[in-house]
């Protein structure tokens, strides 16, 4: 493993806070994720399923978890199905987990074969007065998903072979546990953030004209890499110039030119946990003065975003606030006119022409991370607050992006170690 190890504390913690919030005569069962084709034998590296992820710390395909917390042998409340490992595939692929190293990862005492699991699960599913079954699903408002998971492959397979079993939705509940961190969780997506933090003063070092976006990219992930991170948390985006205001720029091939802007977002990975960082520099080491001015209005947008934060707020109020400030920053930097926002249609708002995004979204083992966002924030929830000004005219997009903690209090900023005020980075890309 490149990551620390965990310690499974945590996953038999998220077992427990999972089994609090469902009867006891419920089964619920967990599949790991594909490991996904590309052509002919190619694959794509292997992720887990973050919800088995968060429920056992397997790394590893062909997992599946099920718990029945009311079948009357103990020995089946808690059942891990890994995938049998023997010479042959350590010849060929290298080591997979033996029954002993899965239960040290996962504190799960019952771990068997998946090939097994037809029969053991026909015993749980009858042989326990089982009531209900909840079933994972991948739900996400954002998504649109064409391809058929493994769990939505068991959930036709299980229903067809247990038809008048009462069936529920697991995902709501995975969302409301994985929205608020644990200290362990947390610790780990420090990790992630003080990675990303390498990369990007790395980085600050090594830009100048003339270097290629896709150069900064390996720069990143040399840092990355190096620290135990598997790589990118999300497609980076490196984006000079005009580039700056396409907000998913992700081909990061053209050259970085003298007084062009270079807008970062790149974090990193760290034991399925994400950072989100996105700082924005100038490619020759020192802002223009209008660079600048749209620099410090976003920084201040920003900061006033991270001190409405804390519990009980709600996302969308809060984001229309922040929408507010953001107009007034707009007005003041001459981009909108008072007069106009009169006669604005309410429906297009004008400053929406240079901050067309959310303020955040929450985060953890995904970036876009599940969570109900209509809720109200709760101490352990992790925001990024990320406010931007694209000036499409100008060829100047502005981003600046942190990942903040909830706490009972107010905020904890995860990113406060990395340089964000004009003077720091000039320093440190001139010296
Ligand atoms: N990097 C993706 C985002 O900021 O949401
Ligand atoms: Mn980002
Ligand atoms: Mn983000």
């Amino acid at each position: 493993m490149r990551y620390e190890s965990i310690g499974k504390e945590l996953f038999v913690l998220n077992r427990k806070r999972l089994l609090k919030e469902i009867p006891r005569n419920s089964v619920v069962v967990v599949n790991a994720n594909d490991v996904m084709p590309t052509n002919a034998d190619g694959t794509i590296r292997f992720r887990q399923n973050s919800d088995l992820f968060y429920l056992t710390g397997v790394d590893q395909e062909e997992t599946i978890l099920v718990l029945a917390p009311g079948f009357p042998d103990k020995k089946y409340r808690e059942v891990l199905f890994i995938r049998e490992t023997n010479e042959e595939i350590a010849t060929w692929e290298g080591q997979k987990l033996t029954k002993e190293q899965a239960m040290e990862t996962t504190g799960i005492n019952t771990v068997v074969w998946t090939s097994e699991f037809p029969r053991l699960f026909n015993l749980i599913m009858l042989a326990g007065d089982v009531e209900q079954v909840y079933l994972n699903t991948n739900e996400h408002y954002r998504a649109t998903i064409e391809v058929e998971s493994r769990d939505m492959r068991f959930i036709e397979w299980c229903r067809r072979k247990y038809p008048l079993h009462r069936y529920a939705r697991l995902a709501p509940i995975m969302h409301r546990l994985r929205s608020v961190k644990s200290k362990r969780e947390l610790e780990l997506m420090q990790r992630a953030v003080d990675i990303t933090e390498k990369g990007f003063r790395r980085v600050l070092k090594f830009v100048k004209p003339g270097v290629k976006e896709y150069e900064i990219e390996a720069e990143y992930m040399h840092e990355f890499l190096r620290e135990g991170s598997r790589g990118f948390a999300y497609e980076p985006i490196i984006a000079s110039g005009a580039n700056s205001c396409v907000l998913h720029y992700i081909r990061n091939d053209q050259v970085c030119r003298d007084g062009d802007i270079l807008l970062l977002d790149v974090g990193a990975e760290y034991a399925n946990y994400n950072a989100d960082l996105t700082r924005t520099i100038p490619v020759n080491g020192r802002f223009s003065s209008r660079q600048k001015e749209v620099y410090n209005a976003v920084l201040r947008v920003q900061r006033k975003a991270i001190s409405m934060l804390g519990p009980g707020v709600q996302y969308y109020e809060y984001h229309r606030e922040v929408q507010k400030i953001m107009e007034a920053e707009l007005i003041k930097l001459k981009l909108i006119d008072k007069t106009d926002l009169r006669r604005q249609d309410p429906s297009r708002p004008l400053f929406m022409k240079y901050f067309m995004h959310g303020t955040g979204h929450m985060l953890g083992l995904d970036v876009h991370d599940v969570g109900n966002m209509y809720n109200r924030m709760e101490p352990g929830m992790v925001w990024t607050v990320e406010p931007g000004i694209y000036i499409r005219e100008e060829g100047l997009g502005v981003r600046i992006e942190n990942n903040v903690v909830i706490t009972q209090k107010g905020t904890h900023d995860l990113m406060k170690n990395i340089p964000v005020e004009v003077e720091e980075i000039e320093e440190l890309m001139n010296t």
